[in-house]
């Protein structure tokens, strides 16, 4: 297993459509070892594999926060049906750093996806677990938690973290 460094918006990376895999394999599966990795090294709850530049479907999700890790894996994941009420989580996310905002999303959600062992199975999700699948299936699709909130405040949060990136990339010799 090893660390991978998370890609941080903006990152034009970020905003690439994911594709599905084709067969779990043991490419995939390191790549769901290193991901989950990377996730509890952050530290993170969730996390899709073009976090770390890996264009696939993929995502890892672990709510546990304790030392008792209870890893799940998701591939090709897909919404069977969501319900039509929302909740309100105050959502981050690993790519967009040190920023919260509150999102409404439905608060259930019946998946389908492939498992670590490629084999199928569906799991009805509600409240925080919903609302994680989702945040991660977005970032399949190229997008993020903040391309909910209004242009204002997302102009102002992808400015914020412009300027931390370029301070980062400075360097004094
Ligand atoms: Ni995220």
């Amino acid at each position: 297993m090893a660390i991978r460094k998370i890609l941080t918006e903006p990152d034009p990376f970020l905003r690439q459509k994911s594709t599905d895999v084709e067969k779990v394999d043991n490419n995939i599966r390191k790549l769901m070892d290193d991901m989950l990795e990377t996730m509890y090294d952050a530290p993170g709850i969730g996390l899709a594999a073009i976090q770390i530049g890996v264009p696939k479907r993929v995502i890892v999700i672990d709510l546990s926060r304790d030392e008792k890790k209870t890893p799940m894996y998701f591939v090709n994941p897909k919404i069977i049906v969501k319900s039509e009420i929302n909740s309100t989580y105050e959502e981050g996310c690993l790519s967009v750093p040190g920023q919260f905002a509150e999102v409404d999303r439905p608060d259930k959600c019946h998946i389908s996806y492939l498992d670590y062992n490629g084999q199928k199975q569906e799991l009805k999700a509600e409240g925080l677990l919903a609302t994680c699948i989702q945040h991660e299936m977005d970032h399949l699709e190229g997008i993020l938690f903040i391309d909910y909130l209004s242009k204002l405040k997302k102009n102002f949060i992808v400015k914020k973290l412009s300027k931390q990136k370029k301070a980062l990339e400075r360097i004094i010799v």
